[in-house]
């Protein structure tokens, strides 16, 4: 459809030229009026003239009137006015040859683009806080995160994930003291992470009695940061424990890092970067602590060091991103966290940009809404926290009871019902506008009749099982074929693929492709019910219903792969 937009917006231009010598639009600024009409009957697509009247001075009526009259395209079978609007119909057959040939030939690249150019764009996401549960709410940070990651690829950029660890600070003088006071050696190695979240959130408990626990943990946390060599090997136990378990879950996502270089991998770079700040006389002390000062853009003062002289988290983040400039020469540098840091990154972009880097505006925050998980909040300290793995395997077990019931051969089921379970989740955190917050109901994520993952996959495996059983149809025929409404539509929707793709970037936001694959598995389920495929009456019908799921096929394997969704061939 990218393709037809484009020649449809250079034929409208020459017809506004005509009318009018100085609309002062662009072929550009034409394709972005044009709209997708709500219903099939209203065309394929519409131009709503009143955006044209006050650049070329016509009532709207009179635009299309005359716009209609004039317009010529090959791929236009007619041209309707109705109050103002004009609907354009395509030819089935700019469908049935241009937009399935171009699926077809594309294959698993369908929807990519190039204008990427191999530049690099630095993806900063999941970074758990190390030693505090690796919770749902981080669930955001690290599908979003891989998702643009994958978009970005797509597009053709090369791309770089960070996993920018919360591997330094206070609560590291908090574990340590909880350690010696209540930890285990045998413990922690059996249980790992589970029990390292045990002893903060006992710490927590026991310092709301005993204040001075407080006290000794900022003690323990000093010393670490003058390297103390005990503080450092239990610090650096910790972190490892911690990393293989989040590995755990990033392999039920197929995630893999770059780079788990954390806050504390910029502790030796930070002096250099102070020194810069304090060069370029940004630096003011305010109550002892060094801070910039921002006023002048009506955000309140970002903090660089404490009374004490030890970096806060801007600091470590603006060393970050001078460090990652010199390390990636990046275009622009991609941070996903919840929305609760949005003051933090516009303040420290703000620095970065006084400090005078031009780049500073290639740094783009992407913030999403709050989850809870079927109506009740979560909270770190007290302990009231669902842990991603834990939500993962409840899932996971779930599917397989519903595979026991509904498919009990099924082979390989712990696989796929890994797949299924955790995609379940993705597929419906994914769902959402980013930016709204999120009541995650379980039941419903994994309800296979909704608009779900596992209704997603279902459709892709139906693709699956229709093309296994074609695969000895002589297939050598030509694509061009009289098509019906169901398989119009079809088509018309993948045709929509390489545009979501460009909006889903545009926009930082995956649920534009989450959606777009429940309306392909809406059209490909319709098709199916109301079309043979292989019982079709005759050859070309079978063939081109055959290439059509092919098509499919690839549309949602591509889109799942954006989304960070396994395939399923059967389920
Ligand atoms: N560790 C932080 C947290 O859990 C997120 C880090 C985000 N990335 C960054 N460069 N600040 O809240």
């Amino acid at each position: 459809m990218l393709q037809f937009k484009k020649s449809l917006s250079s034929g409208l231009k020459t017809v506004l030229d005509s009318l009018n010598t100085s609309h002062g639009l662009d072929e550009e600024k034409i394709a972005q009026m044009l709209e997708y009409p709500p219903d099939e009957k209203m065309g394929d697509i519409a131009l709503p003239c009143f955006k044209l009247s006050k650049s070329l001075r016509m009532s709207p009526v009179m635009i299309s009137e005359k716009i209609a009259s004039e317009l010529s395209d090959e791929n236009i079978e007619k041209i309707e006015t109705v109050n103002g609007y004009l609907n354009i119909y395509i030819k089935k057959s700019y469908f049935s040859e241009k937009v399935l040939g171009g699926v077809l030939e594309k294959g698993n690249r369908y929807g990519s683009f190039d204008f990427g150019n191999g530049k690099t764009v630095v993806l900063d996401y999941s970074s758990p806080n190390v030693a505090k549960p690796f919770h749902i709410g981080h669930l955001g940070t690290t599908v979003i995160g891989h998702s643009l990651k994958k978009l970005h690829e797509f597009a053709g950029y090369n791309c770089v994930g960070v996993n920018h660890l919360g591997d330094w600070g206070t609560q590291f003088g908090k574990l340590i003291v909880a350690y010696h006071l209540w930890g285990d050696k045998a413990t922690i190695e059996e249980k790992g992470i589970d029990e390292l979240v045990a002893l903060y959130v006992r710490f927590h408990k026991e310092a709301e009695e005993d204040q001075s626990l407080n006290d000794k943990a900022r003690a323990e946390f000093t010393k670490l940061e003058h390297f103390d060599e005990e503080n450092i090997k239990l610090w650096k136990w910790f972190i490892d424990i911690s990393i293989e378990e989040y590995k755990k879950t990033y392999k039920q996502l197929d995630i893999e890092f770059d780079s788990y270089c954390g806050e504390s991998f910029y502790s030796d770079k930070m002096p250099a970067v102070i020194e810069e700040m304090k060069q370029k006389n940004l630096l003011k002390i305010d109550d002892g602590a060094s801070v910039v000062d921002l006023e002048e853009y009506k955000m309140p003062p970002c903090l660089i060091l404490k009374r004490d002289g030890s970096s806060l988290y801007p600091a470590r983040d603006i060393s970050a991103a001078l460090y990652r400039k010199n390390t990636y020469d990046f275009e622009k540098v991609i941070y996903v966290t919840d929305a609760g840091q949005s003051l933090h990154f516009a303040q420290w972009f703000k620095v970065v940009e006084l400090m005078g880097y031009e780049w500073a505006k290639n740094l783009v925050h992407v913030p999403y809404g709050k989850v809870s998980l079927n109506g009740e909040k979560l909270a770190t300290r007290t302990g009231n926290v669902i842990l991603l793995k834990d939500l993962f395997a409840s899932a996971i077990e779930k599917v397989k009871d519903i595979m026991n019931e509904k498919n009990p051969n099924l082979e390989n089921r712990d696989a796929k019902a890994e797949a299924v379970g955790v995609g379940a989740i993705v597929f419906y955190y994914l769902s959402n506008n980013r930016i709204k917050d999120i009541n995650f109901m379980l039941e419903d994520a994994l309800n296979f009749d909704g608009n779900t993952g596992p209704y997603a996959q279902y459709t892709y495996a139906r693709t699956c099982s229709v093309l296994e059983k074609a695969k000895d149809v002589e297939k050598d025929v030509s694509i061009s074929y009289d098509m019906n409404d169901k398989e119009k539509a079809l088509l018309r929707t993948l045709s929509l693929f390489p545009e979501k793709v460009l909006q889903a970037i545009n926009d930082y936001e995956p649920s534009v492709i989450t959606r777009y694959i429940l309306d392909v598995c809406t059209d490909f389920n319709g098709f199916y019910h109301d079309c043979q495929i292989l019982g079709a009456d005759d050859e070309s019908t079978k063939v081109f219903r055959i290439k059509l799921t092919e098509a499919v096929n690839y549309v949602l394997g591509n889109a799942f792969s954006l989304i960070c969704m396994r395939k399923t061939e059967k389920i």
